[in-house]
């Protein structure tokens, strides 16, 4: 008999800072799925530009650079590190200046058709939770859980401020807020896959939950069609 098997999967789209990486992350342990964060990918991306010093928003730089571009996920403990021609950036990925450059580089559709098979192929072989923001829309339109997480865009400002703060580094509560909101705007109006609910998803918002609350209603809405 040769019976494909089939996997599971999860997605959970919504806006920067919504905890989707946190509580994907968890959930994905407690379920015994791999979680792929397919942001980071973007990330590396824009910090492949601002290393080689091209403007994230030129679509047409962008473009060119793509073919010189390595991107694969290794999964170290269980946990998600991301190689950039060769180099662990998991870290190197997570500065505002990243950030920033991340949503530019998203923008461009060649970009987004570069990733588009790397990020399916990790769910034709396992059972994932895959989390961005048109993982239910374009990427995985047949996923059997469909979760759209949200939050203010104050609350997020205020837990990305203390996320900050725990690493001992002091970041201005209305710089961060303004950069989500322009963050924000960028996602939800691009051309390609903007970020927008799948008319199938199960909202989610984390505005009044408390973290635990959030991995809970989450892990639920999963085990419901386990
Ligand atoms: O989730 P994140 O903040 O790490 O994502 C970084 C940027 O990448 C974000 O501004 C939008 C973009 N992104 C995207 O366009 N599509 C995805 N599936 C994931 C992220």
């Amino acid at each position: 008999m040769n019976e494909k098997k089939q996997f599971i999967a999860a997605a959970i789209d919504g806006p920067a800072g919504a905890g989707k990486s946190t509580i994907a992350r968890t959930a994905a342990k407690e379920l015994g799925f791999i979680y792929i964060d397919t942001g980071a990918m973007y990330r590396s991306i824009g910090l492949a530009c601002l290393n080689k010093g091209i403007d994230p928003g030129n679509a047409g730089a962008v473009e060119a650079l793509l073919p010189d571009i390595a991107i694969s996920i290794v999964f170290k403990d269980g946990e998600q590190h991301i190689i950039l021609n060769g180099n662990d950036v998991s870290d190197d990925i997570r500065t505002e200046s990243v950030s920033m450059a991340a949503s530019r580089v998203s923008a461009v559709p060649a970009v987004r058709a570069f990733l588009l098979e790397l990020q399916r192929g990790f769910a034709r072989e396992n059972n994932v939770i895959m989390d961005g923001r048109d993982i239910g829309t374009v990427v995985l339109p047949d996923a059997q859980v469909k979760i759209f997480l949200t939050a203010s865009p104050e609350s997020r400002a205020r837990r990305r401020t203390d996320q900050l703060a725990e690493k001992g580094i002091q970041a201005d509560y209305q710089a961060v807020l303004d950069d989500i909101i322009k963050r924000d705007y960028n996602d939800t109006h691009r051309e390609t896959a903007p970020l927008k609910a799948a008319d199938d998803a199960v909202l989610v918002d984390t505005t009044e939950l408390t973290l635990p609350e959030s991995i809970d209603a989450v892990t639920s809405i999963i085990k419901e069609k386990l």
